[in-house]
């Protein structure tokens, strides 16, 4: 396999637990990842050594753990090549991130009968958030279909678009796996005179990114899900857009003047990080950068198209039409996240004799309802891999569904 699995599976100490004497085999990145030595070493050296609140004192303490923090965000900006530094907003995580764009320039730009477009295949901090907006401005919710292997069905995007002021969709299904055509979303919305805005959350620690290159005017993700810590996630937006916009949240640090009659917002980035920010966290999120670029994000990708194919062959292979494997098969258009249903075994069932064998999975509608719904099913077991999983992890899934079969007796 591309990536050397062995050495990465060092990195991670939870990898090296056993529980019950057996290794953990952990298939639940989608969810969270699990974080290597580098970014724990990160943070507890800025704790042990250079921790300070950031832009607010002038101590020298103080400079070294804002040199460190905003150090973290010129990694960002060249980790998914934004123009400008300033242009990365540190939020809390990407619900918070989606939230922003809603309540901050979807609140200044959308009014009863405006539309925004959405996909069958987006998470609930895609919907809910528009929703919320929906109910108080009267705002039409569209959303893209999908074909019957799980990709977006784009032959009625156009009239989808039409008179649309945003499309917002996901670059990968949390769900089906899927890596949607960003660049063909985000051209069809220009020039349907719509911004085009990317839930990055499964993409990001999966695929190289260059928001010039997708033509994205936002992109949102977490770090939890990239070997960082949780508590922080990254707004990447337009600068034209950004400064336009007015803040999200009021507080501390977002203005440049306050009276008692108002106050005056403060510039790009400081305008939407109001009150102390993660930054023990951001330090975190930056050394998770650093690590992964180690190993490269198209070895990242490649690895986990290998290890997709392997995963699939396997599964299919051993259990035939008893599993049910949502999402493409073709793994150039997928990602190594394969929701599934299992010989009509609850998928809590499932992952509870999973987690017999010490393989970690998700079971439910993986916040993603009205997914579930189009698919028809409440819910669905769910195995994701990350750089640290190699075909032993996945041969260990198909035993331990082996092991399921026995016990549900088939
Ligand atoms: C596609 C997608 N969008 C958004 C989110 C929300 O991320 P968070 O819970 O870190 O805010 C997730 C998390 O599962 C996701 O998979």
């Amino acid at each position: 396999m591309t990536l050397d699995t062995a050495r990465i599976k060092q990195d991670f100490p939870v990898l090296e637990r056993r529980i019950d004497g057996e290794r953990l085999v952990y298939l639940d990145s989608a969810n969270s990842s699990q974080k290597p030595r580098h970014v724990i070493r990160a943070m507890t050296e800025f704790m042990e050594h250079s921790y300070a609140p950031v832009n607010r004192s002038s101590y020298r303490l103080a400079a070294e753990s804002n040199d460190a923090y905003e150090g973290a965000r010129q990694r960002l900006q060249r980790f998914i090549n934004a123009p400008r530094a300033h242009e990365v907003i540190f939020t809390k995580n990407a619900t918070e991130a989606l939230n922003l764009i809603v309540q901050s320039w979807g609140r200044a730009h959308l009014h009863s009968g405006d539309a925004v477009v959405l996909t069958h295949m987006e998470h609930h901090a895609n919907i809910v958030p528009w929703q919320m907006l929906q109910a108080e401005r009267g705002i039409e919710i569209r959303s893209v279909p999908l074909t019957d292997d799980g990709q977006l069905d784009l032959s009625n995007l156009d009239r989808l678009l039409d008179g649309a002021k945003a499309f917002s969709f996901t670059a990968m299904s949390n769900v089906l796996g899927t890596v949607t055509p960003i660049r063909r979303l985000t051209d069809a919305a220009h020039a349907s005179g719509a911004i085009a805005i990317v839930d990055g959350c499964q993409s990001v620690p999966h695929l190289s990114t260059d928001v010039q290159a997708m033509g994205a005017d936002f992109l949102a993700f977490s770090s939890h899900k990239m070997c960082g810590p949780t508590g922080v996630g990254v707004l990447w937006g337009r600068e034209s857009l950004l400064d336009a916009m007015p803040p999200f949240l009021g507080g501390g640090n977002m203005i440049s003047d306050v009276r008692l009659d108002g106050f005056d917002t403060a510039e790009l980035p400081a305008k939407f990080e109001a009150g102390t920010p993660p930054i023990i966290e951001v330090v975190g999120l930056g050394a998770a950068v650093e690590y992964l670029q180690g190993i490269g994000m198209d070895a990242v990708r490649q690895h986990e198209m290998e290890l997709a194919g392997y995963a699939l062959r396997t599964l299919r292979d051993r259990f035939g039409d008893d599993i049910r494997i949502f999402g493409p098969d073709n793994v150039e258009v997928r990602g190594a996240t394969f929701s599934f249903e299992f010989r009509g075994i609850h998928p809590h069932d499932v992952s509870q004799v999973l987690d017999q064998r010490n393989v970690c999975v998700r079971a439910g509608h993986h916040c993603a309802k009205p997914l579930m719904r189009v698919l028809g099913t409440p819910a669905t077991t769910r195995a994701s891999f990350y750089i640290y999983n190699d075909e032993r992890d996945a041969d260990a899934l198909a035993d331990a569904l082996d092991s399921a079969s026995d016990i549900f007796g088939f």
